[in-house]
C-alpha cells in the first residue's frame, strides 16, 4: 500500500511538468512570432525568384542561407536588413557575393553562375532596399 501512494504521487509529478513545459514552450512560441522581422518564416521558404531558371539556382544555393531565416544573414525580402547592404552600391555586393564576405563562401555556392545572374539573384533578395 505504502509502494503505491509514491508511485501516484511521483506519477503526478511527472504529470504536472509534462504540462508546464508544454505551457512554456506556447509562451515561447507566441513571442517568436513577434519578433520576427520581415517575412515570416514560412512565407520566407516559399519566396523564388519568378524566372524559373533564376529560381533553381537560389532553391540549390542562395536559399541555404538566405532563405531559412538564419540569424545574421540578411534573409530574402527582409528589406530592413538589406537597406545598409544596399547603400554600398550593387557593383560592391556583386563583388562580394564573387569573392566571399564574412561568413558567405565565394560565390555563394554557385559556382556556374554569371554575373549577371548574381545581379538578379540580389536584385530578388534585397527587393525594394535597392531601389530607395
Ligand atoms: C553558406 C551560406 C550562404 C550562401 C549559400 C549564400 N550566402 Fe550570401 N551571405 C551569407 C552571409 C553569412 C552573409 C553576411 C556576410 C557578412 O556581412 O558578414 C551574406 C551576405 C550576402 C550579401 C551582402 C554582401 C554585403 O556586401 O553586404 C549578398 C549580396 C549575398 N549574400 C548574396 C548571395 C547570393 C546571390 C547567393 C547565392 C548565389 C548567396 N548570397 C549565397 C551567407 C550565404
Amino acid at each position: 500500500m505504502k509502494n503505491r501512494n509514491t508511485n501516484l504521487r511521483s506519477t503526478m509529478g511527472i504529470l504536472m511538468l509534462a504540462i508546464s513545459s508544454v505551457l512554456l514552450l506556447s509562451a515561447c512560441g507566441g513571442s517568436e512570432d513577434k519578433a520576427a522581422a520581415g517575412p515570416s518564416k514560412a512565407s520566407l521558404r516559399s519566396l523564388a525568384p519568378s524566372d524559373p531558371q533564376l529560381a533553381a539556382i537560389y532553391q540549390r544555393s542562395c536559399k541555404a542561407c538566405h532563405g531559412t531565416g538564419a540569424p545574421a544573414i540578411p534573409q530574402s525580402g527582409d528589406v530592413e536588413a538589406w537597406k545598409p547592404r544596399a547603400a554600398k552600391g550593387m557593383d560592391t555586393l556583386l563583388d562580394n557575393v564573387i569573392n566571399g564576405v564574412g561568413g558567405m563562401p565565394p560565390l555563394g555556392m554557385c559556382m556556374d553562375c554569371d554575373p549577371e545572374q548574381f545581379e538578379a539573384l540580389i536584385q530578388f533578395m534585397a527587393g525594394d532596399a535597392l531601389s530607395e
